[in-house]
């Protein structure tokens, strides 16, 4: 089985700055879901706030794929959390045609330390006794969200982003303490946004102030003759902590040379480009021009 994940935000929302077709068509993510299973991809990533992802999920089939969802933030001035996060789930479920899934991450984790955090867990509990869930967990965007969590709340996933630029995992001892605590670990962003593969002359002007790390690692690339796309993939594989490695796609070329790259590894070790720098191995901070 790979250890490789089916991101699928875009499916439903046109998002990405390598993106060049927008939101992927119900055709393509058809023929993706099947490149994936035959390539034995198990799981695939979802969420409630990637747009139509979940629908179109459900209406090209899910059948043979552990599916991991996540639920957005609690809307303020609910009175009922047990009940909001059961209807959350339930019409997640019926978006994906599906009675259970594998997995059921909180997109907003930070909730857990306000004053419903207990009750959200517990909430998050109730659903794997019913067994509509078979693991609930966190998506995080930085590991310093993890001291204050793990340490009062049992969860059996972790989603975290990882790259060749963004080694906080590793850096923090974390990927390690994650492991020993029998997490799961699940990373993604393995190719930021698609920005690691972008050519260099295609990178916007927004970048500049991170010309150095881009320019080192495309110059490692070619001094190596090793793409991108092998290279990113090849460094978060390498860590035998991480349980699967999420990619996104636009397209099912995209995910075949994926596959491709996936069997054909190799043991060349990757220079140090981290960079701890937030406004870059965040795209959530990206500057929007
Ligand atoms: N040959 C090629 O050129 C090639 C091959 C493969 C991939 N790619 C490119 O690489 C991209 C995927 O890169 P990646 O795997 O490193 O993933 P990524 O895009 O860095 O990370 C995916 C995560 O980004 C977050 N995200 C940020 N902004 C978002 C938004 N507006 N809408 C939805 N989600 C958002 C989501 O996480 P949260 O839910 O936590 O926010 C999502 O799970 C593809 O879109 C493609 O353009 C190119």
């Amino acid at each position: 089985m790979s250890r490789i994940a089916l991101g699928t935000a875009q499916f439903g929302v046109p998002y990405g700055i390598a993106n060049q077709v927008g939101q992927v068509s119900r055709v393509e993510a058809k023929s993706i879901l099947h490149e994936a299973y035959t390539g034995k991809l198990d799981t695939v990533d979802t969420a409630i706030a990637y747009g139509e992802s979940e629908s179109c999920l459900g209406e090209a089939g899910i059948n043979g794929f552990k599916i991991i969802t996540k639920l957005p933030g609690i809307p303020a001035g609910c009175k009922d959390i047990r009940g909001w996060v059961e209807q959350q789930l339930e019409a997640s479920l019926s978006r994906l045609c599906t009675d259970k899934i594998d997995g059921l991450l909180l997109h907003r984790p930070e909730q857990l330390l306000g004053s419903n955090g207990n009750i959200l867990h517990q909430s998050l509990e109730g659903l794997k006794d019913k067994d509509l869930v078979k693991k609930i967990g966190i998506s995080i965007y930085s590991p310093a969200e993890l001291e204050s969590t793990i340490n009062r709340f049992r969860f059996d996933i972790v989603q975290a982003p990882f790259n060749v630029i963004d080694r906080r995992l590793l850096s923090t001892g974390w990927l390690q303490r994650l492991k020993e605590s029998g997490i799961e670990i699940h990373t993604r962003s393995v190719f930021l946004q698609g920005l690691l593969l972008m050519n260099q002359d295609a990178i916007p002007p927004k970048f500049f102030p991170w010309s150095g790390i881009l320019e080192k690692w495309h110059a490692w690339l070619r001094e190596n003759n090793i793409s991108a796309l092998q290279a990113s993939l090849a460094f978060s594989l390498s860590f035998a902590q991480i349980d699967r490695v999420v990619v996104g796609v636009d397209s099912k070329n995209q995910l075949l040379e994926i596959l491709k790259a996936e069997n054909c590894l190799f043991n060349t070790e990757i220079p140090n480009f981290s960079s701890e720098d937030e406004k870059l191995i965040n795209p959530a901070n990206w500057p929007t021009l």
